[in-house]
């Protein structure tokens, strides 16, 4: 449709068709599938169900055949024949299950997780779908919340890099081209930093961390055309976001140029009721339409109360024109009343969707998403085949290996840890013994019925699992969390592995010290105890599909881990929120450079995680050469090129991920200890040395100054380089104005 011809269409519509494009249901409305994924309380059915028929989009529905008749239907009942957007939670994959997106980042490869997007947003369009509510771009830093599972992790470049990424990946060239979705980019925004890192819980953040710190990635989302912007339950300011409109009419429409649609969170407009700022459903339904929500999730309250608004003047028909004309120009972008089944065909999804292709990639990508955190006496990998290998641990042979998200992965398809093992070296018997269950009955999981069995534990699992490591050279451990102590809901005050896993962690190493553990987790988790008995930890997150196959290739030696952390991990949760690029604060504490008392630190801890942002081990080991830079000082208009060598003194051949951080010395305001602002991956052979350069230029050192404008100042930087955030070499630059 033209643009003429969509106005000729808003002014045709009636009023309540209007209302309707605002307001979007469950899929249960429209289908009777297991498949409708409802992710927050079911509002009132009575008013929702009876104007079904003029809604404007659904979501948590996904299946050609079902959608197409969904569509059908609905086109012959509306009575301008306006198509639905299906939307949906598609976050790390649709059919083919990529690890979580925590994961993905530690691959800090966008380009394979840009192509991880678009096969999620092709198996999604050709199973009808024509929004994913992804990428989710909340910056970090506090493990204790369940959602970091979903996030890239706590630096700011890095997640404005996935950010992209991701978009590109989901919406391709155009909407309508086959194979795209739109984007929806979530949660907007500073939803990753609530107080005590309780879900839902009030967000206290500076007005410069805000923007500092938590709003480039979305602004890189928006900068690549994302469709569209959900927001988030949480305060900035003290007001909750769905009526904030400082932050939506004129920092994302005004500043960032943002012409698309904004969502709500699930039923977010009637939780400004009990956020306090709204006495009824009347006027929170008034505060959100003025704020700029065009799409109201579920709560039913545009639906209720924008026609008394509107006679009571508090809102005018141009305000609602305004977000009805956001809809259907996103709808004309994927060519919906052209083509209101767009991708949907039954006969292309069953051949395209979990195809061979997909499942490769997957692979690939998990590969890299492992990290290898600790590996003495370079124990992994296993390449001698005649050690006797004892499997033991609940996720040896558990399909439980998919994120919280994964809303329409079948576990069933999850290869499981024996089954790549038996996959990649068919001839082995492997002597397995689970040892315990994922989960006791200590773990409360209120909600979750139906979802998790607390099963009662068989005591003869541990004696067994003992026997076995017993007999054994080398004990694989598979443990971790239950896929569901991560995600939405699932906040965590003891971010441990389940006490009845670590009961058998403790359990074996007592006949067996040979131990490597290989963990499923959705966050970071408190590692003291294992790090300290277990030779060697493997970081598997939770794989998705092709866990077990790509656990396996690790193991075995196919491949050397590569994965780079981009979340730190806390010695202890009392830590948190712990991230790398914290301040100096007035009394810095230097490890083993002060006695003082009165230093800024911990009287029972070291301030350090047990493992730092940018850190993984590979098989091989690398040493850096000196740092070196080709001008010591540089002006606003020129770069300076800092280079280093690094060589591989193993025997494996690697893939390293050169890391570039900066510095600045002093500044308007304080200055983080250091910041990513780069990083190169290298492939060496052993033996081999590879030269890696950095350019640095003025705009890299650009922050906002304490006169809120947004640039450099002159002064004396520090270079730092390294294969993390903490092992670095550095050398020092002026920037001259
Ligand atoms: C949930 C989540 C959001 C998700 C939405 C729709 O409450 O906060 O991330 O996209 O509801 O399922």
């Amino acid at each position: 449709m033209t643009e003429k011809e969509l106005f000729n269409l808003l002014n045709d519509m009636s009023f309540k068709e209007k209302i309707g494009q605002l307001n979007q249901l469950a899929g249960s409305f429209f289908s009777t599938k297991e498949r409708n994924i409802v992710t927050g309380p079911l509002a009132k059915d009575g008013l929702l169900s009876k104007n079904k028929y003029l809604t404007g989009s659904v979501l948590g529905i996904k299946g050609a055949e079902d959608l197409i008749k969904i569509q059908k239907d609905f086109i012959e009942n509306h009575p301008h024949k306006i198509p639905m957007l299906f939307m949906a939670d598609v976050i790390n994959g649709f059919e083919t299950i990529f690890p979580v997106p925590l994961a993905q980042s530690c691959s800090f490869n966008p380009d394979l997780i840009k192509k991880a997007a678009r096969i999620t947003a092709i198996e999604s369009a050709v199973s009808g779908l024509h929004v994913t509510f992804s990428p989710m771009v909340d910056l970090v830093r506090d493990a204790r919340w369940g959602r970091v599972m979903e996030s890239t992790g706590e630096d700011t470049y890095l997640n404005s890099i996935y950010a992209k990424a991701m978009v590109e990946g989901y919406q391709g060239g155009e909407l309508k081209d086959e194979g795209s979705i739109a984007a929806c980019v979530k949660h907007f925004a500073g939803y990753g930093a609530p107080t005590a890192g309780r879900e839902y819980n009030n967000v206290e953040l500076s007005t410069r961390t805000l923007y500092e710190d938590y709003m480039p990635a979305y602004k890189a989302a928006i900068d690549s055309d994302c469709a569209m912007v959900m927001t988030s339950f949480n305060t900035i300011d003290r007001v909750p976001v769905t009526a904030n409109k400082d932050l939506l009419r004129t920092y994302l429409r005004k500043t960032l140029n943002f012409s698309g649609v904004v969502i709500s969170d699930w039923q977010a407009i009637e939780e400004l009721i009990y956020h306090t700022i709204a006495q009824d459903g009347k006027e929170a339904a008034e505060l959100a339409i003025q704020s700029g929500v065009d799409i109201d999730m579920m709560s039913g309250l545009y639906l209720e109360n924008l026609e008394t608004l509107l006679e009571k003047n508090l809102i005018t028909m141009d305000l609602i024109d305004e977000s009805v004309m956001n809809i259907l120009q996103l709808k004309n972008r994927l060519g919906l009343f052209e083509n209101p089944f767009k991708d949907a065909n039954i006969l292309k999804e069953k051949e395209i969707v979990f195809c061979k292709e997909h499942n490769d990639l997957a692979k690939e990508l998990t590969i890299k998403s492992i990290v290898l955190l600790k590996n003495e006496k370079n124990i992994l990998p296993i390449i001698d085949k005649s050690k006797n290998i004892a499997l033991i641990g609940p996720y040896i042979d558990s399909k439980e290996t998919h994120g919280a998200w994964s809303i329409f992965a079948d576990k069933n398809t999850n290869i499981s840890i024996l089954e790549g093992f038996k996959n990649l070296n068919p001839e082995n018997d492997y002597e397995y013994s689970k040892g315990c269950e994922i989960l006791d009955k200590d773990v409360a999981l209120k909600g979750f019925e139906g979802e998790i069995e607390i099963n009662k534990n068989d005591p003869n699992n541990l004696c067994n699992a003992v026997k076995l490591a017993e007999k054994s050279d080398i004990v694989i451990m598979a443990i971790g969390e239950h896929r569901l102590q991560s995600g939405e809901a699932a906040s965590r005050v003891h971010i441990t592995v389940p006490k009845i896993q670590e009961e058998l962690f403790n359990e074996i190493y007592k006949v067996n010290k040979n131990i490597i553990v290989i963990l499923f987790n959705g966050r970071p988790l408190e590692l003291e105890n294992i790090n300290s008995k277990a030779k060697s930890i493997l970081e598997v997150w939770l794989p998705g599909t092709q866990g077990g196959n790509a656990i396996a290739n690790i193991v075995f030696g196919k491949e050397s881990p590569s994965g780079k952390l981009t979340m730190s991990f806390p010695r202890s949760v009392g830590q948190c929120p712990i991230f790398y690029n914290e301040f100096s604060t007035g009394r810095p504490h230097v490890p083993n450079k002060d006695k003082d008392r009165f230093r800024s630190k911990y009287i029972d801890s070291s301030n350090s995680p047990l493992f730092p942002f940018g850190y993984g081990l590979t098989y091989s080991t690398c040493k850096l050469g000196d740092i070196s830079i080709d001008k010591d000082t540089i002006s606003l208009f020129d770069q300076l090129t800092s280079k280093i060598t690094i060589k591989n003194i193993g025997n494996f051949k690697i893939e390293e991920t050169v890391q570039l951080y900066i510095k600045d010395c002093s500044g308007s305001v304080v200055r983080p200890g250091r910041e990513l602002k780069g990083f190169k991956k290298v492939y060496i052979e052993p033996g081999e040395e590879a030269i890696v350069e950095f350019i640095v230029k003025e705009d890299m050192l650009r922050f906002i100054r304490h006169d809120n404008t947004f640039g450099s100042e002159s002064g004396w930087f520090v270079i730092y380089i390294g294969l993390n955030s903490v092992e670095t070499k550095e050398i020092r630059f002026y920037l001259s104005k």
